[in-house]
């Protein structure tokens, strides 16, 4: 199955492309579903019709649905919410507080990729389109499997199978609750499944599509995002320039153009994959406009196609020395900071973090050297 994800600055016209992209992938017969993550809901605005919390049908093969997180929550992890809401009660946190509490920082982003594999599992749709919230939070999205998982372990050190044993001894000397069966057990398919994700979302079938404007901004953010998005390891095909003025428009337009060229020229120098255009329309693409859109968008090719193909991270031998490549274009050596502790190498750029978990195998190596190459970091463990 088919996974494409948009992202990009608020306003670049994500929802837009995520829409007509679906709508031109039930051209080439593919029954197709183009979900929004974004907590900011368009896609009913967009297709002017009413999209529900589950696949709402829009046309022939063409589903859209509006992700709706506290219900999701409440639906399918109670069980969790209740136990972290007892948590915070143990603490001395007020109800009132707690039940706002019972919701951490990420887990509604969570929710949404869980959902996305669900329908990845059902193998209901032969693509699905995710229209991300702003490029921020969408990395945030991204890193979150990593970042839970990691915990998870670390906090309930899942994979070592301790916490089940450990539980009825410890009981009466903890004032915090140790969570029951139930709680263990939605942790343990919280885990498993977070892990199935992370695994699908770095498959080959995954790809993310960055939108920007030919803007200064846009070009910045969309840089640092193109880096992110790598470090984490996902696949990046395409970049969608959007709202580029037609070439024939005069007058006040006439120096746009000019400046508008000079930065598609550089979007095209500095990013590795492959560049689309769509022009600046005489009026806001909603509803039938969208479909008209659908049939200018990626030229004359099947919108599902991998337009680029890289592998954003490598272990290869040299000699003695195992080389752990990852990209990571538009990075400083400052910015990137690498750390090895057992089978885990750690690598972070500003606020964002990489964990890497090595085979067993090299859990004993030391970690020797790195170097920055062509955007790409290269550790050698020995
Ligand atoms: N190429 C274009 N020409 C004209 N209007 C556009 C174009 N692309 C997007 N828009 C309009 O810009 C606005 C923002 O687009 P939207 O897709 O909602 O952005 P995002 O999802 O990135 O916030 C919408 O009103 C949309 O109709
Ligand atoms: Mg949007």
């Amino acid at each position: 199955m088919r996974i494409i994800l948009f992202t990009g600055k608020g306003g670049v016209g994500k929802t837009t492309m995520a829409a007509a992209s679906a709508i031109k992938a039930t051209r080439y017969g593919y029954k197709t579903l183009v979900m929004s993550a974004d907590p900011a809901h368009n896609l009913s605005d967009c297709f002017q019709k009413k999209i529900e919390a589950y696949p709402t049908k829009i046309a022939e093969n063409l589903y859209g649905m509006e992700i709706n997180v506290q219900y999701e929550l409440e639906r399918r992890w109670d069980v969790l919410i209740d136990y972290i809401r007892l948590f915070f009660k143990s603490q001395g946190i007020e109800d009132v507080i707690s039940d706002e509490l019972a919701i951490p920082p990420g887990l509604d982003e969570l929710v949404s990729l869980l959902h996305l594999l669900e329908f990845y599992e059902k193998k209901e749709f032969d693509v699905i389109i995710l229209d991300c919230a702003p490029t921020g939070e969408t990395l945030r999205l991204l890193s979150l499997p990593e970042v839970a998982r990691w915990f998870m372990n670390r906090f309930f050190g899942i994979e070592k199978k301790l916490f089940k044993l450990v539980k009825p001894v410890a009981q009466p000397v903890l004032k915090t609750p140790l969570p029951n069966e139930d709680v263990l057990d939605t942790i343990q398919e919280l885990y498993i499944k977070i892990a199935k994700l992370k695994e699908v979302l770095e498959s080959e079938e995954t790809t993310v599509r960055l939108v920007l404007t030919p803007e200064k901004i846009a070009i910045n953010e969309s840089q640092r995002a193109f880096a992110y998005i790598n470090l984490f390891g996902y696949r990046i095909d395409c970049l969608i320039v959007n709202k580029l003025f037609p070439s024939n428009s005069s007058g006040y337009l006439s120096k746009w153009i000019e400046i508008q060229q000079n930065y598609l020229n550089e979007i095209k120098t500095c990013f590795p994959v492959p560049i689309f255009t769509v022009e600046f329309k005489d009026e806001e693409i909603s509803g039938e406009k969208l479909f008209k859109l659908a049939e200018e968008l990626y030229d004359s090719n099947d919108p599902t196609k991998v337009f680029f193909k890289d592998e954003p991270f490598r272990i290869t031998k040299e000699d003695e020395e195992v080389i752990v490549s990852i990209k990571t274009p538009f990075l400083s050596k400052e910015t990137l900071k690498v750390m090895k502790r057992g089978e885990e190498i750690i690598i972070s750029a500003d606020q964002w973090k990489r964990v890497i978990f090595l085979p067993q195998s090299l859990a004993f190596k030391k970690a020797v050297g790195a170097k920055l190459i062509n955007g790409e970091l290269k550790i050698r463990l020995r």
